[in-house]
Formats: C-alpha cells, structure tokens, sequence
C-alpha cells in the first residue's frame, strides 16, 4: 500500500517508520527542510528508545522515504495520514489550522480517490471540516477517517507496533475494511482493532487522555489531603489500586502531568464541552490541581529557605516531563526552574537527555547544565528531583549528603528511600507525605 505521512514529529515519524516495517511503502512529509535532510541521512530529531533502528532499517531496504514535497507525496499515495500539530489556541481550543493547511494542499493535489485519516488529535466535528476542506479544491472522492493515536512518548515505538487497541473512525465498511487490514499486522495477539463512527473515535482520544489526567489529579488532591492529615500517599496509593475495578496504574502521586498531550487535551475538552453547552466541571478541577502541584517544587523551596533565592544554588534532577524522552512541552521543571530564576537563585541541572532541548528551546546560558547527576548538587542548597529516570532511583546519597551545601532534598516523584533520608540527616519533601529531617 503506498502511503503517504504528513507531518513528521513525535506521531508522524512512528507512524510512518511502523508501516513502513510491515511491508508497506511511506513516504513521510514535512515541511521542515532541517529535519527532513537530517532524517534522509538517518538522524533521528527526538529522543526515542528504538526508533532510530526502526527508521534506519526500513531507510535502507527502501520503503520509508523523506521529502519536503508535500504535494508529490499526495499525489503518491492512496492513504494520507495527517499528523501535524494540534497546539492550544488562545481560548484552549485545538488549533487546527495546520490541519486545515494540510487538507487544502490535499484538495489541490490529489488526482484521483484518497482516504485521508486524522492521526493528529483534533477536537469532534473535525472531520468533517478537513474534508469540507478538501471538497473545495478537488472533485476527486475522498474519504475523512479518524485514527486517533494513542502511543506514550518514551514507548513510542512499542505502543505503535503493539498496540492496547487501534480506533478507527469510518465514513463506510468498504474503507473500515481497507483500514483494518493495514492494522492486522500489529494486533497479532488479538488486541482489538475498534471501527466506529467517526465523531466517537474523535471522543475517544479525548475522553482517554482526560480519564488518565483526572486519575493524576485525583490522586494529587488525596496526596495533599495525606500531607494534611499525616497520612502517606504511596501507602493509600497501594491500597486503592489494588482494588481491581480500579487497577494500579496513573495513580502515583507526583508533581503534576506534563508533556505535548494531557494538558493541551484536557484544555481542549473542556473547550469543546463549553461550546456544546455541556458541564465542563471535572476536568477544570483536574487543570486547577494540575496547576496547583506543577508549583509544588516552588513552594516548598519558599517554604524552607524563603522567598528571596539570591546567593542560592539549586540542584534540578530531571528536565524532561517524564523518563525515557527528551520532551519538555509543559514539564514542571519548567514551572520550578523559571520560578528560581525570577527569584534570584542560581540552577545547576542534569538530565540524561534533555539538556540539549532545554539549551535551546528554553533556558539558553540563563541557567547552568552538569555533566552529571553529583555534578549538579556540588555546593547546592537544594536538591529538586522532577524526572524519574531509572539512575536517579538510587544514587550514592552519602556522595550527595557531602557534595551539598544545605540539605533540602524535594522529590517530586517519591522515589527516593524516606528511611535512608532520614538517617543521612537530609531535609525530605515528597508528595502526600510529611516531611523528615
Ligand atoms: N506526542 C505524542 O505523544 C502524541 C501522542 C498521541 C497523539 N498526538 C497528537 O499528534 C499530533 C502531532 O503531535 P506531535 O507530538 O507529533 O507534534 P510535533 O510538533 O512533534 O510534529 C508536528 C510536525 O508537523 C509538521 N508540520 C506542521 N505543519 C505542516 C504542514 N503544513 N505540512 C507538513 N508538515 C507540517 C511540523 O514541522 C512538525 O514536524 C498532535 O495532534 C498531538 O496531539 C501526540
């Protein structure tokens, strides 16, 4: 089958290396010339465990290809995905207008039937207006479907070749049955391929992403009742998830979702809910904790050393909004580390692969990066933990304790051992529990 991607960031480019790997012929297109000649000679632009090998080997036996001719891989192709960005807009709506940029250049440029597939995430009613779009440039039929993607970034790749299930949202069995056999490959083990009407599939993404927020946020909102009360989260955590109609997972308590996805999704939702007159109730509490928690770093350093951080060193752990990527679309090290900034106090960071995302797309020279994890505490007032990265679970904290200055540590992930903390004589702050030292 030839197909064509458009827009080749996180979604795209997975999309498109993951057909191509069952056989099929992709082309991927985008209209960022660095990014393409980076990925023609198998550069990857992102961080993402797996994805250079998948790209790579599918490069080289030659049915994955890159261009920046977006009307060439229209005319190319007889399925299209449209994977382009959806940002906030100014009222939290989804900004379609990439969207709507790509069906245009679509209309113009088919020259016989298509089926083009929303793989973006795109609010209901969508659809429809990127095939009204495309009716008023062409006369060839097309068929609008919506395939809403629901991969992690940081298991990206994995998510897309296995699957928890692939909504498709159809105009007609004839294209659910073209669509579905594209999906067979990767739903070997019997996961399920769902065809439904098109606005459902659109809800369904949303409706998943604001179901996993609001267990963060709910679960945010117990932690601070916990540290209220003296209670302690990760034990009521336990005992909550264990109960199987509610299962363990997207129940750590923490300091607040981030990433490309939930918060923009959950804004959008709540948009789309106020426009169809519905209550939008929920899901704004789940932003206002969200909000709240993203803080909770900020906070604490306010509460313990005051609101005036000039002469103050604060070691960052974690810039990425979670392991194993390097995006920092809305991570709370953003909220933390600007807030020391504006504060006067000085920051020393490390991550194990954001620093280079962080140098160029955030905070330039105006903050300090470490070689690594004991390079950034070296003379620190404070420790800040934001990421939960695998080699930060358990460092050598005597070498922390002595390379220190003061001894605040806030572990915005609890992942470091209380016990351990207490006997080392550090200070600990983790959510929904009290603190020691
Ligand atoms: N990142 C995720 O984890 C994830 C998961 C599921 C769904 N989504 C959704 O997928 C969509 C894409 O997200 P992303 O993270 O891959 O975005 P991204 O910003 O990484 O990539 C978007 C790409 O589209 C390109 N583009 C923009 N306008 C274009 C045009 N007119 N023609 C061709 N290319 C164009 C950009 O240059 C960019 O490379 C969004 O709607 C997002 O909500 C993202």
């Amino acid at each position: 089958m030839n197909i064509a991607v458009i827009g080749t960031g996180y979604v795209g480019l997975v999309v498109g290396a993951g057909l191509s790997h069952s056989g099929n012929d992709v082309i991927c297109a985008d209209i960022d010339e660095a990014k393409i000649e980076g990925l023609k000679r198998g550069e990857i632009p992102i961080y993402e465990p797996g994805l250079d090998k998948l790209v790579a080997d599918n490069l080289e036996a030659g049915r994955l290809t890159f261009t920046t001719d977006v009307a060439d891989a229209v005319r190319r192709s007889r399925i299209i995905f449209i994977a382009v960005g959806t940002p906030p807009g100014e009222d939290g709506s989804a900004d379609l207008q990439y969207v709507l940029a790509v069906a245009r250049t679509i209309g113009r440029n088919m020259d016989g039937e298509r089926i083009v597939i929303t793989k973006s995430t795109v609010p209901v009613g969508t659809a429809r207006k990127v095939r009204e779009a495309i009716e008023a440039e062409t006369d060839h039929p097309v068929h609008v479907c919506s395939n809403p993607e629901f991969l992690k970034e940081g298991a990206a790749v994995d998510d897309f070749m296995k699957p928890d299930r692939v909504v498709l949202g159809v105009d007609s069995p004839e294209v659910g049955e073209e669509l579905r056999a594209l999906y067979e490959p990767f739903v070997r083990t019997g996961n399920q391929i769902l065809l439904m009407d098109i606005a459902s599939a659109e809800i369904t993404k949303y409706a998943a992403n604001a179901m996993l927020a609001t267990r963060i946020s709910f679960m945010n909102m117990v932690a601070g009742l916990c540290e209220a009360a003296g209670a302690d989260a990760s034990q009521v955590r336990m005992g909550v998830g264990s109960d199987g109609r509610i299962g363990p997972s997207f129940l750590f308590p923490g300091i607040g979702y981030g990433g490309s996805c939930f918060p923009k999704d959950v804004k959008a939702l709540i948009r789309t809910l106020r426009d169809l007159g519905q209550d939008a109730g929920i899901l704004e509490a789940v932003e206002s904790v969200n909000e709240r928690q993203k803080s909770f770093a900020l906070r604490t350093l306010e509460a313990e050393l005051g609101p005036d951080l000039s002469g103050r060193r604060i070691g960052v752990w974690g810039l990425a909004f979670k392991p194993n990527t390097d995006d920092m679309r809305e991570a709370p090290a953003l909220v933390t580390v600007e807030g020391i900034l504006e504060r006067g106090g000085e920051v020393v960071a490390h991550d194990p692969v954001a620093m280079d995302e962080a140098r160029r797309h955030h905070f330039g020279d105006r903050i300090r990066y470490a070689a690594s994890n004991y390079e950034a505490v070296e003379g620190a007032d404070a420790l800040i933990l934001h990421t939960e990265w695998h080699p930060y679970r358990r460092p050598d904290f005597q070498r922390i304790r002595d390379a220190m200055r003061g001894r605040l540590v806030v572990d915005g992930r609890n992942i470091f051992p209380v016990d351990q903390m207490r006997e080392l004589g550090f200070r600990y702050h983790s959510i929904g529990r009290e603190p020691v030292g």
